[in-house]
């Protein structure tokens, strides 16, 4: 089959970890017989150097025209003046904004080969499988007033927390319906002892517990989340979360698989029905990293898993993801290492080593 997709590698180690992913993708197609039509555009950094804005209506337009976006990662210190008018990630913004995606997925495993690579005990992170589920497209950094001026006593500046109900309550649909499909147990989590808009979500969670008497609610204060998150990871099944609150804790949960670089996200408007596919855009959740830019050192599997997710919700290639997944498991297995998951005894292989480990073991990875 053809799938028209949309690339945006971004800033940093965005092309870098992109182009491994593409290598991967093109070893499914091999594979299953698809042809993945790539549409390549510009956002963040670079698209600023070459049109002066962060996300273009080009580059819009381009991404609603096809099945599923993939992503790199925009920003960097070139782009980082606190005075510029225009930033990077104006342009991720924008593009989640644009095409609606207020769901953002970002599931937590640790594989058993990278339990001695984190920096947690081993016995703390045994049996950890969670998701996070992020609202995207409000909160803090989307509100307005957002602004910055100058007062008779110096600078001021505002950013604006602000939450419609509808827009809560199809988050934590997203949040309860995921739970059904998994262990049952959901962890809203906001900070309602101070914050309205978390009042106002923490009402809407327990009036809408009564829809799901089959899914264990449980309200957590995002503080104490942060906490419960090192001390007994596995008590996680579904978390759901607000923008900015969601954005912290992920990078937190990160690190219970070993490394920023292991993490996968789908940005989706809502949760798929089984076997039927829906839009998304999917990119690893770290960042532009570019300290490690140019260097053929980041680690790709954030990205290639992020293509799993969206051969899996955007273009319904379950067996194709399972393979993705398998083949990255395999190659880690194997002992095949970035440098910030490097164990004693595993090879070390740069970013194109990586991606050509996975993608040779597309081929034998067996779905069953
Ligand atoms: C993420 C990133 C982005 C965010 C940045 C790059 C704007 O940190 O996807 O987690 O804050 O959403
Ligand atoms: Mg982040």
């Amino acid at each position: 089959m053809k799938f028209e997709l949309a690339v945006l590698p971004g800033d940093g180690i965005g092309p870098e970890v992109v182009a491994e992913a593409v290598k991967v993708l093109q070893a499914v197609g091999k594979k299953f017989g698809h042809n993945f039509s790539l549409h390549y555009g510009l956002v963040g950094g670079v698209a600023i150097d070459e049109t002066g804005l962060a996300l273009t209506a080009e580059t819009l337009k381009m991404c609603k025209k096809t099945q599923a976006v993939l992503l790199g990662a925009v920003g960097g210190p070139k782009w980082d003046d606190p005075a510029a008018k225009v930033r990077p990630e104006d342009g991720l913004l924008a593009l989640r904004k644009g095409l609606g995606l207020f769901a953002n997925l970002r599931p937590v495993k640790v594989l058993p080969f990278l339990v001695d690579s984190t920096s947690i005990k081993p016995e703390v992170l045994k049996g950890v499988d969670l998701v996070v589920v992020r609202e995207l497209t409000g909160g803090l950094y989307f509100g307005r007033p957002k602004r910055r001026w100058q007062t008779t006593k110096g600078w001021r500046a505002v950013d604006t927390m602000s939450y419609s109900e509808e827009e809560i309550r199809r988050i934590l649909r997203v949040g309860f319906e995921l739970a059904r499909t998994r262990r049952r147990k959901l962890a809203s989590v906001d900070k309602a002892n101070v914050l309205e808009t978390s009042r106002l979500w923490r009402q809407i969670a327990m009036e809408m517990a009564s829809e799901y008497p089959d899914v264990e609610l449980w309200h957590v204060l995002v503080d104490n989340c942060a906490m419960q998150l090192v001390r007994g990871p596995a008590e996680f099944d579904v978390i759901v979360t607000e923008n900015t609150f969601g954005d912290i804790l992920t990078d937190e949960a990160s690190m219970l698989s070993g490394s920023m670089g292991m993490l996968a996200s789908a940005s989706l408007a809502g949760l798929p029905k089984a076997g039927v596919s829906t839009f998304g855009l999917y990119e690893p959740i770290h960042g532009s990293a570019p300290r490690h830019a140019g260097k053929n050192e980041a680690n790709p599997i954030a990205t290639v898993l992020s293509s799993a997710m969206m051969l899996r919700y955007s273009l319904g290639l379950v067996r194709e993801a399972d393979a993705v997944e398998k083949a990255v498991d395999a190659a880690l297995a194997d002992g095949c290492r970035t440098y910030d998951i490097m164990q004693e005894g595993c090879k070390k292989l740069g970013t194109r080593e990586m991606g050509d480990a996975i993608a040779d073991r597309i081929p034998h990875a067996g779905w069953h």
